[in-house]
C-alpha cells in the first residue's frame, strides 16, 4: 500500500539560507507521526511545505501516491487533508455549534455530538467560540480540522499554552480520533505529549532529517541528547 504522505528530497531556501534541507519522509496510514527538533530546526517550514503554504525549491511531495507539491492549501484539503495551525483559528463571533457546522463539508462526517463529548465542549456548544478558554479554543480548532473525517490531519503544536491536564486530554483525543481511522502528523515540542501520543518520531536538526524511529529509539539516542543540550 502507498504511503499516505511521502516527501522526497524536499528543500526550501529563504535567500541563501536553507531552512529545509533534502528531507525525505514517509508516513504510513494509521500513524501518529511527530516532527520534533530544537528551535529553528525547520519543523514549521516543513509543515508549511506539506500543506501548501510554501512551495519547495526542489523535491517531491506525494499524498497517497499523488504528486501534490503544486496544489494550493484548499486543493490539498479537498483531497482529504485536515490542518490545524498553531494559533487557534476559530470564528470568535460564531457559537461552537456554528463553527462545527461551517467546517463540516462531508456527508459521512464525524457526529457533532460525539465530537462535543470527546472534546468536553458539550456545555459550551451554544457559547461564542471567542468566549472559550484558550484550551477549549485549541480543542474546538482540532475538532474543526477533523469533523470532515480527513484521512490525514496536520497539527502544529496543538498543546501550546495548555495546562498539563489539558495536554494529557489532548493526547487522549488524538489517540481516540486515530483509532477512528485518522492518520496524524504533529509538530510538537512537549516531550511528555510526544511520549504519550506518538507512534513514530522524526527529528529535524538544522533543516535535515537527523533520526527517525520509535519514541524510545529517538529519545535514547546520544546525538539527540547533544542536540537538545545545544552541543551539536
Ligand atoms: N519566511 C521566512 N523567511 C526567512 N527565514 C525563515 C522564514 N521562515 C523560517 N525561516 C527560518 O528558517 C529556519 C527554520 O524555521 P522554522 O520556523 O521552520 O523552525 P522551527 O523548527 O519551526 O522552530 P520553532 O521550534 O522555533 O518553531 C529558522 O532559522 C527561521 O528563521
Ligand atoms: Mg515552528
Amino acid at each position: 500500500m502507498a504511503s499516505i504522505l511521502e516527501t522526497r528530497s524536499v528543500t526550501k531556501k529563504f535567500g541563501g539560507f536553507t531552512a529545509v534541507d533534502n528531507v525525505s519522509l514517509s508516513v504510513e496510514p494509521g500513524e501518529i507521526r511527530f516532527i520534533i527538533g530544537p528551535n529553528g530546526a525547520g519543523k514549521s517550514t516543513f509543515f508549511k511545505l506539506v500543506i501548501g503554504i510554501h512551495s519547495p525549491n526542489t523535491g517531491t511531495i506525494l499524498y497517497k501516491g499523488q504528486n501534490i507539491e503544486k496544489l494550493k492549501l484548499h486543493e490539498r484539503i479537498n483531497l482529504g487533508m485536515g490542518v490545524k495551525f498553531q494559533a487557534p483559528s476559530v470564528f470568535s463571533e460564531l457559537t461552537v455549534l456554528q463553527n462545527l457546522s461551517l467546517a463540516n463539508n462531508r456527508k459521512d462526517s464525524l457526529k457533532v455530538n460525539d465530537l462535543l463529548n470527546d472534546f468536553s465542549l458539550e456545555k459550551e456548544k451554544n457559547n461564542l467560540a471567542g468566549d472559550l478558554s484558550h484550551g477549549k479554543k485549541q480543542w474546538l480548532d482540532i475538532a474543526l480540522s477533523t469533523i470532515s473525517k480527513p484521512d490525514l490531519v496536520f497539527l502544529d503544536e496543538p498543546t501550546a499554552g495548555l495546562s498539563l491536564d489539558e495536554t494529557k486530554l489532548t493526547g487522549e483525543i488524538v489517540k481516540n480520533l486515530n483509532k477512528q481511522g485518522i492518520t496524524f502528523v504533529v509538530v510538537g515540542h512537549d516531550m511528555d505529549f510526544v511520549k504519550q501520543t506518538a507512534s513514530k518520531v522524526s527529528l529535524l536538526h538544522l533543516g535535515k532529517m537527523f533520526i527517525e524511529g520509535s519514541v524510545d529509539q529517538v529519545l535514547s539516542d546520544k546525538g539527540v541528547n547533544d542536540i537538545y543540550l545545544g552541543l551539536s
